[in-house]
């Protein structure tokens, strides 16, 4: 979603801003906009569209060093010039960028702003004409700040400039991410480390109702109260070289491509130095504690979430219960007496989950994250994290996490179960290993894969993704990637579900793609691909080798059952990928879609 650069030093400002946009494109976007400030005052350039839209209209005879900018993914108002940021105040004195959501800004408009004539659509104009008119009634800038701050309700990270100070630029944080990078003789501003990551690995984490000044030789954190915060910066580690897309035509081929690595990477990083898979005490302790788990996630770390829950009842014997965080932010269960919270999220940053966990932390539970950014605020806030080590995601349609998530998944129900006295009748090492295989064989398959997909989904307009046990939740996982970037209208079902009610939508030629990786549900599933062929339906059966039949289409190698997911989503992450190419689709940034969704 929303992302925020900035940038005070010496050198040319716009080039680093407009690279640190191109690092947030990631996120998801529809606009964009940079505002950079010399001793002519402030120039404005924003744009619809994709940042090479806005570099044709930055001018580059402007030379300034010091800047904000912003790339929007639209909540109030249409993807618009207009509406996208920096936005000014009447005078033109302030110029500001917001991500996140100011859920009272229509009542502040009324309150406050009766006689300004607001040109936009957005939530973020009426912060940056609030600040204005109390600077007009005399406040200094940082107190105008403050007080605008103060009155807001809702999700923000800001940056703002003021051209009667243009040494320096006010940020403000609540719920959105917003770190400061630190580095000599500039200061840099960013909603995560990969966008500066090129300037510097230094970061100051920001905490929510905090605000920073930043100049060029000196970084001030305050609380709202004008509180001095010391705190020092980290080292993100990330490797620039991450980022690249290296000679990969797209991110999410590359990162399809990764999985096998990642898996034996944490393999690595889980196991001790006698070679055992290891996972902290303290989170093992909390764990045993606990009589009941509850996970919480959203889109494909909720489907990790799933295979999770199998995971850990069938290694560990507890029992788990796995929630959307939109849903249970407003609507939570009864909980067991003695819960443990596990939120799963790649980007740590999700704001439905992140809703769950402050009101889980109220409650005094204890929560565990699962996730891939070190420093993000679902680990900073809750009480332990066990991390993916998956490297940076940057294609919307999330694949290597969700395998990383399972795998670390898989190891922390083993650890449990061991440790709660349970016998586990496999060698996990050996298994991740087998499984890392077998995903690097199926890698070499696109081809085939490919033609899968040509076949399949080159003219359908909807597909059903069917499987029974773990491949249901693969199944699930499947549909979400396949219509996240090809359009196709595709649903997940429980392979006995579709015949309530679902089965009518089946006409002559329907694609179904059902996965058979669980020995026990073989048969059942075969008789509901049956079910749909007598309707007309175009099947593509997924199955396991030993399980395969020659009416199958495509047979993945052989693991534990207990690990298919890991192997069997990656044909249909491929299947997808082949699908929206051929429907000309942007398989990195597809429509409506954000990577890091921080707002409820
Ligand atoms: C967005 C992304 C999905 C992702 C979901 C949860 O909707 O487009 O790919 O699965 O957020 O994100 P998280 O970072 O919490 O795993």
């Amino acid at each position: 979603m929303c992302g925020i650069v900035g940038y005070i030093g010496t050198q040319d400002t716009k080039e680093i801003l407009l690279k640190g946009l191109e690092k947030l494109e990631y996120r998801g976007y529809d606009s964009a906009g940079i505002a950079v400030m010399n001793e002519m005052g402030v120039h404005v350039f924003k744009e619809k569209g994709r940042i090479a839209d806005l570099r044709a209209i930055v001018d580059n005879d402007v030379t300034a060093s010091v800047g904000i900018g912003h790339t929007r993914w639209a909540t109030h108002g249409v993807p618009s010039k207009v509406n996208a940021h920096p936005h000014q105040s009447t005078s033109g004195r302030f110029t500001l960028v917001h991500n996140g959501v100011i859920e009272n800004y229509a009542i502040l408009k009324r309150e406050y702003l009766q006689d300004v004539n607001l040109v936009s659509e957005t939530d973020t104009e009426v912060v940056v004409q609030i600040i204005e008119k109390f600077a007009q009634e005399g406040s200094h800038i940082e107190e105008a700040l403050r007080r605008t701050l103060a009155i807001l309700k809702g999700s923000y990270a800001i940056a703002l400039v003021d051209n009667e100070d243009p040494e320096t630029i006010y940020v403000g944080k609540n719920k959105s991410p917003l770190l400061v990078g630190v580095g000599d003789d500039f200061n840099v501003v960013a909603s995560d480390a990969m966008a500066m990551i090129q300037v510097t690995d230094q970061f100051v984490e920001l905490m929510d109702k905090e605000m920073v000044i930043v100049r060029k030789e000196a970084v001030t954190l305050k609380k709202l109260n004008g509180e001095i915060v010391e705190r020092a910066p980290y080292t993100a580690e990330i490797d620039a070289s991450d980022i690249e897309k290296g000679t990969y035509p797209h991110y999410m081929l590359k990162e399809i491509d990764e999985q096998p690595l990642v898996i034996r990477k944490l393999i690595q990083k889980y196991q001790d130095e006698t070679g055992i898979l290891t996972i902290d005490t303290d989170i093992i302790q909390a764990t045993q504690q606990a009589d009941r788990i509850y996970i919480v996630a959203a889109g494909t770390s909720y489907h990790a979430g799933l295979v999770g829950s199998q995971m850990i009842e069938k290694l560990a014997k507890v029992p788990v219960e796995v929630h959307v965080a939109s849903e249970f932010n407003y609507n939570m269960p009864i909980l067991s007496e003695k819960p443990l919270f596990i939120f799963i999220s790649q980007s740590g940053e999700t704001a439905d989950s992140r809703a769950v966990l402050v009101q889980v932390k109220d409650l005094g539970h204890p929560a565990l994250t699962i996730t891939n950014v070190q420093g993000s605020t679902l680990s900073r806030e809750a009480d332990y994290t066990l991390l993916l080590h998956a490297g940076p995601e940057i294609a919307v349609a999330s694949t290597k996490a969700y395998t990383a998530q399972l795998g670390v998944l898989a190891i922390f129900a083993s650890v449990l179960a061991e440790a709660k006295g349970h016998t586990v009748e496999f060698d996990l090492v050996q298994d991740l290993g087998i499984v890392a295989n077998a995903m690097e064989i199926l890698c070499d398959e696109k081809e085939e894969l490919e033609n899968l997909a040509r076949k399949f989904l080159s003219t359908t307009r909807n597909c059903f993704f069917i499987g029974r046990t773990m491949d249901y939740y693969v199944g699930l996982e499947g549909a979400l990637k396949l219509k996240e970037i090809s359009y196709i209208q595709a649903e997940g079902f429980a392979g006995g579900e579709l015949k309530h009610g679902t089965i009518a939508l089946i006409e002559n030629g329907t694609p179904v793609i059902a996965i058979s990786t669980q020995e026990q549900v073989d048969l059942s599933i075969r008789g509901n691909v049956k079910e749909v062929v007598a309707r007309g339906a175009n099947p593509c059966i997924i199955s396991m080798k030993g399980l395969e039949t020659e009416e199958d289409s495509f047979v993945i190698p052989a693991v534990n059952e207990l690990l298919s997911p890991l192997v069997s989503v990656i044909p249909l992450q491929l299947i997808s990928y082949y699908a929206a190419l051929h429907r000309d689709c942007d398989v990195d940034k597809p429509r409506n879609l954000a990577k890091s969704v921080t707002v409820e």
